[in-house]
C-alpha cells in the first residue's frame, strides 16, 4: 500500500514507519516537526534502507496537504499527528481542540477530495476516563476527565460519521506505550520533563535526573503504587500493519484495544529497569498526582481476534530496548 503517515516523525510514528518499511508499504510522511525530530527520519531511513518522501507541514495546512494527497495518492492513512500531554491540555484546552480535532477534521476534508478511504488513527484508553471495572473492554462507557481525552472521543466520533460508503476506519486505543526500538537507534526523547513514567525512569538510569518521584503508594494494588498495562512500541507498530491488512474486512468504524492484558505497577516497572540498566533508580514516594487511578488494564480480546495481532513483549524485554537506546543516545536525538 501507498500510506501517508501523519506525526511519522513522532515517537509511536517514527517506530511504526519503520516496520511499515520493512512490510514493503511505501511511506510519505507529513509532520510539522512540532515534537518530532528530523534525525528519528533520518534514522527511519538507515534502519529501513528504503526511501520514503517527508513534507514538513501542518496538518491544519490545506493547500499543503491537498498537495501531499494529489501528488502521492494513498491508498490509506496512519494518522498519529496530534498534542498529547495531558496537563497541557488543561492549560490550553483550545490548543488541543484545534490540533487534535481540526487537524482530522482538515485530514478527513484531503482524504475525501483525493478518493482516499482507510484510516488507521491513534486514540488512547484514556478515553474510557475513571474504570468502572477491570480490565477495560470496548463496550466500557466512554467519559474521558480532561480536554485531551475529550479530543481523541471527539476525533472517534468523527470517524464512526465518516465511514461508511467504501470509507473504512479504525481508532486504536493505545494503553501505555513504551520502549525502542531493538537497535537502539530510535526511541522516546521527550522535550523537556517527561511526563510518563519510562522516560523519566531512563533518565534517571542514564543521570540526567536525580531520582524518581513515584506518585502514590497507597493505592489498591499489589504494592501500593499505579499499576498499567504497558504496550511494547514494536507490538503498537505492528498492530498498525494488522489493521491495514484487516480493514477492508472490518466493519465500517471500529474502536479497539491495543494492549498487552497484564498489568505493571510504578515499582515493578523501577525494578525491571533497575535489572535491565543494571544501575539503582533513586526513587521518592510522594503523593498522588491529580487524575491518576490505581489501575488500568486492557481487555486485548477483540483487536486480538479482529487484526490477528497480539502482544508478544513485555516489561522487561521494554526496558532493555529502552535502555539499550538512552545508554547509546543520552541526550536522545540531540536536537
Ligand atoms: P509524538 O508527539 O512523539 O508524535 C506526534 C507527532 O505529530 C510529532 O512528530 C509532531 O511533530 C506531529 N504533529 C503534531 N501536531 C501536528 C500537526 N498539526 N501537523 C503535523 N504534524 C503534527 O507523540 P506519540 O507519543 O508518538 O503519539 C502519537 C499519537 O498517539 C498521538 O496522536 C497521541 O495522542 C497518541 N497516543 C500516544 C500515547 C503515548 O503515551 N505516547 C498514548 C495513546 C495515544
Ligand atoms: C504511569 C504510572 C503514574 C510519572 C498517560 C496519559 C494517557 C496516555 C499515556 C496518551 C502512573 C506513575 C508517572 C512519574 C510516577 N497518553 N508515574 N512518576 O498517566 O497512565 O497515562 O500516558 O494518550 O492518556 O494519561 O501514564 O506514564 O504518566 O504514568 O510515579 O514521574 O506512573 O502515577 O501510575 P498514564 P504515565
Amino acid at each position: 500500500m501507498r500510506v501517508l503517515v501523519t506525526g511519522g516523525a513522532g515517537y509511536i510514528g517514527s517506530h511504526t514507519l519503520v516496520e511499515l518499511l520493512a512490510d514493503g508499504h511505501e511511506a510519505l510522511v507529513v509532520d510539522n516537526l512540532s515534537n518530532g525530530f528530523q534525525e528519528a527520519l533520518n534514522r527511519a531511513k538507515q534502519l529501513s534502507n528504503k526511501h520514503f518522501g517527508f513534507i514538513d507541514c501542518d496538518i491544519r495546512d490545506a493547500v499543503s496537504l491537498g498537495k501531499a494527497f494529489a501528488a502521492f495518492k494513498p491508498d490509506a492513512v496512519l494518522h498519529f499527528a496530534g498534542l498529547k500531554a495531558v496537563g497541557e491540555s488543561v492549560e490550553k484546552p483550545l490548543a488541543y481542540y484545534d490540533n487534535n480535532v481540526g487537524g482530522t477534521l482538515s485530514l478527513l476534508r484531503a482524504m475525501d477530495a483525493h478518493g482516499c478511504q482507510r484510516i488507521v488513527f491513534s486514540s488512547s484508553a484514556t478515553v474510557y476516563g475513571t474504570p468502572h471495572y477491570l480490565p477495560l473492554d470496548e463496550a466500557h462507557p466512554l467519559e474521558p476527565v480532561n480536554p485531551y481525552g475529550q479530543t481523541k472521543l471527539m476525533v472517534e466520533t468523527m470517524l464512526r460519521d465518516w465511514a461508511g460508503d467504501g470509507r473504512k476506519a479504525c481508532a486504536l486505543r493505545y494503553f501505555n506505550p513504551v520502549g525502542a526500538h531493538e537497535s537502539g537507534r530510535m526511541g522516546e526523547d521527550p522535550r523537556g520533563i517527561p511526563n510518563n513514567l519510562m522516560p523519566y525512569v531512563a533518565q534517571v538510569a542514564i543521570g540526567r535526573r536525580d531520582a524518581l518521584n513515584v506518585f502514590g503508594n497507597d493505592y489498591d494494588t499489589r504494592d501500593g503504587t499505579g499499576e498499567r498495562d504497558y504496550i511494547h512500541i514494536t507490538d503498537l507498530a505492528h498492530a498498525h500493519l494488522a489493521s491495514l491488512r484487516a480493514l477492508d474486512d472490518l466493519a465500517d468504524f471500529e474502536a479497539l484495544n491495543i494492549g498487552t492484558g497484564a498489568g505493571t505497577t510504578v515499582k515493578e516497572l523501577v525494578d525491571a529497569y533497575a535489572q535491565a540498566a543494571g544501575r539503582e533508580i533513586k526513587c521518592y514516594y510522594v503523593g498522588p498526582r491529580a487524575g491518576d487511578v490505581a489501575s488500568t488494564i486492557a481487555c486485548p480480546k477483540q483487536a486480538q481476534a479482529k487484526l490477528d495481532w497480539t502482544a508478544r513483549l513485555n516489561i522487561d524485554d521494554a526496558s532493555r530496548a529502552s535502555w539499550h537506546w538512552q545508554s547509546q543516545n543520552p541526550e536522545g536525538y540531540g536536537e
